[in-house]
């Protein structure tokens, strides 16, 4: 039940001038809790009545119909509205508790498909902090996504072709050593990388031979092919071990590599709507009219294609595919212009469609308030820190709960479901420094605090052998529980918002207020007391250990019952 538009409707009714939206629009949070709930301001009937606000105020507050208002006065040149708590907060946790874990679920997307690339690290190279980020904000979006009703594809987008594929043979067949890739293949292959880029400047013939190699790989060349697929399944082994510990999945690794065979579509349509210029033997798009000073470079002299060209494809093919309603990249803010020239590009060739594209962008992750960068060893090494993790967050269940069932699984949950919603609680936009020790406390506003505000409810709930009907009438009105009871209201619209702005960081301060709005009800209340009031009590501890629940699996968080 919406309180605002019913206030609107009892206004229209005395109100001949106004129509209900915007009488719902004028509607207000009255400055303290104690001038009521809602607040209509008589200020904008002043002029055309002729009359003093206050005046206008009494009148109305005078003829209103009061239905489903405990009541309703004027103070000053505004009409307050006050809840009938009790009836309101019979209703919200009746709602809650009859939805159960589909509290907050629409079917606003209904039949409509997302498509969100994330994670896309690329082979041969180590998975950085930034692949962290865009998978976990990916998998989140995803979640949140699916709760508004609509289906999500998840898409990897491998980096797992381009001329750097060239070098590496080269540098394999040069010093490679089959047993030492096998034992650790990214380091090894990154070893292999990072010499061949260094040498090719005394010996420009390795550049000839990757470009060589390169194209024997465009073209199919089964030595080529054999190598690459090894590089890309060695690498992937890796990968797969960092996605089990964070329990995400894909719907489709689809990369880079699988659109080698669908570039020439894309430069034959570019040809025949004579988009293509040629600028020093490359092939480009002019995107100047888009405000965009640097024309896409879509094949170069050499006959190469580029990340842009398979973008391209890529695109076409998700469109084609996927018929997506919207189609969204998650990827660092520093390949903003990359995304902009993709999108200047299909709008050039007439795809419409390319307006529902959008870069889910996101900001750097320091540490010790340094940029990262492998040259100067300032770098997060993705396996050993989730492992890190795990093993803080099980020193602090030890300390705390000994006797825990299940430590292991409870410490898995704590410290991935840690490093995880501090990523996510951020705005995307803003960077973060990685910060362990803070991400793994139980104070502040982290996983933990919210994982452990909802254990808590657990073993109250199981204490009072407490099971939740949603026929009974439960009812409370104390400003403790007030202050839980509108947030939990509120949860739809959070998620509405949250996928509206493509922003989890909504649902993860969501989540750390009505933790903090609980504790802070705990702290007031003695909830297993015998009382008139210990029914509604628990059924509000239960609705909101149910909310809090659900919120942290849409940021791809676990709940432990017990920690
Ligand atoms: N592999 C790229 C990188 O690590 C990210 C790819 C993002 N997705 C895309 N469709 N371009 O920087």
């Amino acid at each position: 039940m919406d309180y605002k538009l019913q206030a609107a409707k009892n206004l229209a009714h005395i109100i001949p001038s106004l129509d209900e939206e915007t009488l719902l629009n004028l509607l207000e949070k009255p400055k303290s809790a104690d001038l009521g709930d809602i607040a209509f301001p008589a200020f904008s009937l002043a002029k055309v009545e002729r009359k003093a606000p206050q005046a206008i105020a009494a009148e109305l507050a005078e003829k209103i119909d009061t239905a489903g208002f405990d009541k309703v006065v004027a103070t000053g040149p505004y009409v307050n509205f006050f809840l009938d708590k009790a009836q309101v907060s019979s209703q919200i946790l009746h709602d809650v508790i009859e939805a159960g874990s589909d509290y907050g679920q629409t079917d606003l997307g209904k039949g409509k498909n997302v498509v969100i690339d994330l994670s896309s690290p690329n082979i041969a190279k180590p998975f950085s902090v930034g692949h962290l980020r865009s998978t976990v904000i990916g998998d989140s979006l995803s979640n949140i996504f699916q709760k508004l009703g609509y289906k999500t594809v998840k898409v990897n987008h491998l980096g797992d072709w381009g001329k750097q594929f060239g070098l590496l043979i080269v540098a394999y067949k040069l010093w490679g050593d089959k047993a030492a890739v096998e034992a650790n293949p990214i380091s090894e292959l990154l070893k292999l990388y990072v010499r061949i880029n260094d040498e090719v400047k005394d010996h420009p013939e390795y550049d000839d031979d990757a470009r060589a190699w390169f194209r024997k790989l465009e073209n199919g060349d089964p030595e080529a092919q054999e190598l690459w697929q090894w590089f890309r399944d060695e690498s992937l082994v890796e990968f797969n071990r960092i996605y089990d510990k964070l329990q995400v999945t894909f719907d489709s690794l689809n990369g880079e590599a699988f659109y080698n065979d669908k570039m020439d579509e894309i430069l034959d349509l570019l040809a025949e709507k004579n988009l293509l210029t040629e600028s020093k033997g490359a092939q480009v798009v002019n995107l100047e009219k888009y405000g965009i000073e640097h024309p896409a470079l879509i094949k170069k002299s050499d006959g190469a294609t580029l990340y842009i060209t398979r973008d391209l494809a890529a695109a076409l093919y998700r469109k084609r595919n996927y018929d997506f309603a919207k189609s969204i990249y998650v990827v660092g803010q520093e390949q903003s212009a990359h995304f902009k020239q993709l999108k200047a590009v299909l709008k050039e060739m007439g795809y419409d469609w390319s307006d529902d594209m959008t870069h889910v962008s996101m900001g750097l992750v320091t540490k010790g308030g340094e940029k990262l960068s492998t040259r100067k060893g300032n770098v997060i090494l993705l396996e050993p820190t989730l492992e890190e993790a795990i093993s803080r967050a099980q020193a602090q269940i030890e300390a705390k709960n000994p006797n825990l069932a299940d430590k292991e699984a409870v410490a898995h949950a704590v410290g991935v479901g840690a490093i995880k919603f501090y990523d996510l609680k951020t705005d995307r936009n803003n960077g973060y420094d990685f910060d362990l020790e803070a991400m793994v406390s139980f104070e502040g506003e982290t996983g933990p605090y919210v994982q452990y505000a909802h254990a808590r409810i657990q073993s109250i709930l199981r204490k009072a052998d407490f099971t939740p009907d949603a026929n009974q009438t439960y009812s409370l009105n104390d400003p403790e529980s007030w202050d839980i009871l509108t947030l939990l209201q509120s949860f739809g619209a959070t998620v509405e918002r949250a996928a509206d702005k493509f922003e989890p960081s909504i649902v993860a301060k969501y989540a750390v207020n009505l933790a903090q709005a609980f504790n802070k009800f705990y702290a007031h209340t003695r909830i297993l007391d015998d009382s008139p009031e210990r029914d509604s009590r628990l059924a509000l501890a239960y609705a909101t250990g149910l909310v809090l629940k659900e919120s942290l699996r849409l940021l791809g968080v676990s709940a432990p019952n017990e920690m």
